[in-house]
Parts: structure tokens; C-alpha cells; sequence
């Protein structure tokens, strides 16, 4: 019986991990790729607002890339705005950056 409870709760358990990892999959990209530079992803998508991160990011991301390619100081991250691991995840970094932009209404309350 034991063993049996300990399956189902496992079982549980890896649901709800592939559950967060599906919906947090540009907060993923994010941490993996912003945060060194920028910190935190809340207090940078919330310092945008929706309209701005979508302009931000259409064209497969084109002008973030921009900012940073333009940029002496952002150069250690060319080699990732060049890739194709960058337009692969422009859209789920839209969706964390919109979800979280200041007029999302999901910004912390301490703001
Ligand atoms: C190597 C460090 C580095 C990495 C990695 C990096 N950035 Fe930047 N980012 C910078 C620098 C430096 C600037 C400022 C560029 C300038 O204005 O000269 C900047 C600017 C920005 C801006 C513009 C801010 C504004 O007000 O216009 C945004 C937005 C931004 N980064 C988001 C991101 C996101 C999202 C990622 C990950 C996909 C990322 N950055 C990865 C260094 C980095």
C-alpha cells in the first residue's frame, strides 16, 4: 500500500513539473539567456509595457536583437542574438515579457 501511494504522488509530481515547464518555457529562456546581464525577468518585463514588448519583439525578435547588436557593451551576447537558438524562442520570450509587462496586471505588488 505504501508503494502505492508513493507512485501516485510521484506520479503527481511529474505532471505538474511538465505542466510549469510548458507554461514557463520563456521565463526558462530568459533565465537561461538574459538573466547574467539583466537580473530578475519580473522587474525587466515589467518595465515595458504590453505594446511595447509585442513592437519589441515582432519580426522574430528583430529589434531586441538590434539593441544588443548595436551595442559595444551587450557584445559578449552577439553570438546569441545571431543564432538560431535566439529566433527559436523569440515567441515564448514575447510571452513572458507581455505576461509580466507593466500594464499586465501580473506585476508584483510591492511595485
Ligand atoms: C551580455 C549581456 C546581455 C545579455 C546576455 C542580454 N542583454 Fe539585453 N542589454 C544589454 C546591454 C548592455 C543593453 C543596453 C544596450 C544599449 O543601450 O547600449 C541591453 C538592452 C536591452 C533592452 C533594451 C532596454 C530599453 O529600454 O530599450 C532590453 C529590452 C533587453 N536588453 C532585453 C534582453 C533580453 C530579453 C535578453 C535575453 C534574450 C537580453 N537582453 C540579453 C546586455 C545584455
Amino acid at each position: 500500500m505504501r508503494t502505492l501511494y508513493a507512485t501516485v504522488a510521484i506520479t503527481l509530481l511529474t505532471a505538474s513539473t511538465l505542466l510549469n515547464a510548458a507554461v514557463y518555457k520563456g521565463q526558462k529562456a530568459y533565465i537561461e539567456s538574459c538573466k547574467e546581464c539583466h537580473g530578475g525577468g519580473q522587474a525587466l518585463a515589467g518595465s515595458k509595457k504590453q505594446r511595447a514588448w509585442i513592437k519589441m519583439m515582432d519580426n522574430n525578435g528583430e529589434k531586441l536583437a538590434q539593441v544588443h547588436l548595436n551595442s559595444k557593451k551587450a557584445e559578449p551576447s552577439w553570438s546569441y542574438f545571431n543564432s538560431r537558438a535566439y529566433t527559436k524562442n523569440t515567441k515564448h520570450l514575447e510571452d513572458f515579457l507581455v505576461d509580466y509587462a507593466s500594464d499586465s496586471g501580473n506585476v508584483p505588488a510591492c511595485n
